[in-house]
């Protein structure tokens, strides 16, 4: 691919400024953007190209992982951005757009590749995709994609009826639907680490693995998004999307062939056997539990219904933990867990592998007790693998367990939006949720949804910078196991 238009709506939003030019700056610094590429920018103020450049420079000073004090790079890379002003309901006003794609490609003898990105809110996904359609400015003799990024509907009829509106401007494998989560380098690593390891893969299976822990906990509140949050909740923001392709990217099985397509295909799989819950029993699996006041930091902090934007008695859930079962040969009888939660007492966005124990009666004394061996990959806020296992301590004899560990070194570790981006730009659709998985994860749950919105399940309270409700402890221990 030699050349390439990159049409950003959206483009002097919060996202574009803190995600989208670092990562294309960071591409083009490392040649991996096309040798001749444009950016249009669209937005709905008005800008010329040249206040359009600077704001993208100052963009790369504030955010980009490359600390780069020479300012010719930065200079040479805007030159290739032009500014488009567009109210993006206004259907006339997408000539202009195509008449300023076209005299740049035509200027810079470039092919007609034009990848749009949707950065705007997901309420004009639809209007934006038939207005490329119906000005022709998808009509090109190059490829066209789509990028948009989460939230795909609020539930699984509103998912449906999206993916119905852009499937008549874009073909299926012209849609790249970004979940960030899949963009994390250490979420991309699952597949190496369970597929190209024999010593792993052979034990990745309910033979040898007693439960396996998913957890994405945050310190942040709602931040200055009540208006969408509060809305969406916990199971909507995170579970639906991130949560669930990290159970798929876990539980999957190696395919016969390392492709796109096969890859997708085993996601598919484990959403297929993810077991249904029943909107009368969600309670027993699940547990929701919404954010009091606390201290952060040593600092207090506010609860849920005092944030600014949020009514003192939404019933949202700003925590979800759930206990999942996959149907099939390689899991049955394994549970998966997963939590995730506002204002929790650390950032960590990890995946536990517990293993079993059955040799912990062979060593039950009190100075010979044997831990599980655990496998934990961690993906955020370090990155790295950590495996536990049980040794004696040379020096006095004692049984403990031992840590072996790999960490990434931080500076080096591309971002997602970067990883994402090039993905997008080679055509490579691995890492990008299929429509598939976004109606089987709808799906699934949509009885949570229900149940959370007549009250079936309890909402706990738990304090700020707290580790969530013990109902969320007591689900495990129910099991006969505890959260890592
Ligand atoms: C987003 C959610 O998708 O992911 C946010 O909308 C959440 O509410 C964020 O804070 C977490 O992402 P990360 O990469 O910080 O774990």
């Amino acid at each position: 691919m030699d050349s390439m238009t990159f049409v950003l709506f959206g483009a002097t939003g919060d996202l574009a400024k803190r995600k989208i030019y670092p990562a294309l700056f960071n591409l083009y610094l490392n040649q991996k953007l096309p040798k001749s590429f444009s950016v249009i920018g669209v937005g709905r103020g008005e800008s010329s190209d040249d206040e359009f450049q600077s704001r993208v420079i100052d963009s790369l000073h504030t955010f980009s992982r490359h600390l780069l004090n020479d300012k010719s790079k930065k200079e040479e890379f805007v030159k290739a951005f032009r500014y488009c002003q567009l109210d993006v309901t206004d259907t006339a006003g997408y000539k202009k757009l195509l008449e300023l794609v076209q005299q740049n490609e035509k200027e810079k003898n470039m092919a007609e590749n034009r990848m749009f990105y949707l950065s705007v809110t997901p309420e004009f996904f639809d209007v934006i995709a038939m207005n490329i359609k119906d000005s022709g400015l998808g009509s090109t003799n190059g490829w066209k994609r789509l990028i948009i990024e989460k939230p795909f509907g609020h539930d699984l009829k509103s998912a449906q009826e999206l993916n119905e509106k852009l499937s008549k401007a874009f073909e299926e494998d012209e849609i790249y639907r970004i979940d960030h989560y899949l963009g994390k380098p250490m979420v991309q690593n699952l597949e190496a680490l369970t597929f190209a390891n024999p010593v792993l893969q052979s034990l990745w299976n309910n033979r040898f693995i007693a439960n396996v822990q998913i957890t994405a906990n945050e310190i942040v509140g709602v931040e200055e998004r009540a208006g969408y949050y509060d809305k969406a909740g916990a199971i909507r923001d995170m579970v639906q999307n991130h949560m669930l392709q990290l159970l798929m990217m876990t539980a999957m099985h190696v395919p016969k062939r390392i492709s796109e397509n096969e890859i997708r295909n085993e996601k598919r799989k484990v959403m297929e056997s993810l077991r249904p819950l029943q909107r009368d029993t969600v309670g027993v699996h699940v547990v929701r539990g919404q954010y009091e006041h606390g201290e952060i930091s040593g600092e207090p902090v506010v609860a849920y219904g005092e944030e600014p934007g949020v009514e003192a008695s939404s019933q949202n859930d700003t925590f979800v933990a759930a206990r999942l079962w996959i149907d099939n040969s390689f899991w049955d009888g394994v549970p998966f867990y997963i939590r995730t939660g506002k204002r929790m007492a650390e950032k960590a966005t990890k995946i536990v592998i517990e293993f079993k124990n059955p040799l912990k009666d062979l060593y039950n004394s009190e100075m010979e007790q044997v831990e599980p061996n655990l496998l934990t990959i961690n993906i955020n806020p370090n990155e790295g693998v950590s495996l536990q296992l049980n040794s004696k301590n040379p020096i006095n004899g004692e049984m403990e367990p031992i840590t072996v560990d790999f960490s990434a070194s931080k500076q080096d570790v591309p971002e997602a939006y970067e990883l994402l981006l090039f993905d997008a730009l080679v055509g490579d659709s691995t890492f990008f949720t299929h429509w598939n998985e976004v109606e089987l994860s709808w799906n699934w749950v949509e009885p949570i949804l229900e149940a959370f919105k007549e009250n079936r399940v309890p909402l706990h309270s738990y304090s700020s910078g707290s580790m969530g409700p013990e109902a969320a402890h007591q689900l495990l221990i129910e099991d006969g196991y505890k959260w890592w």
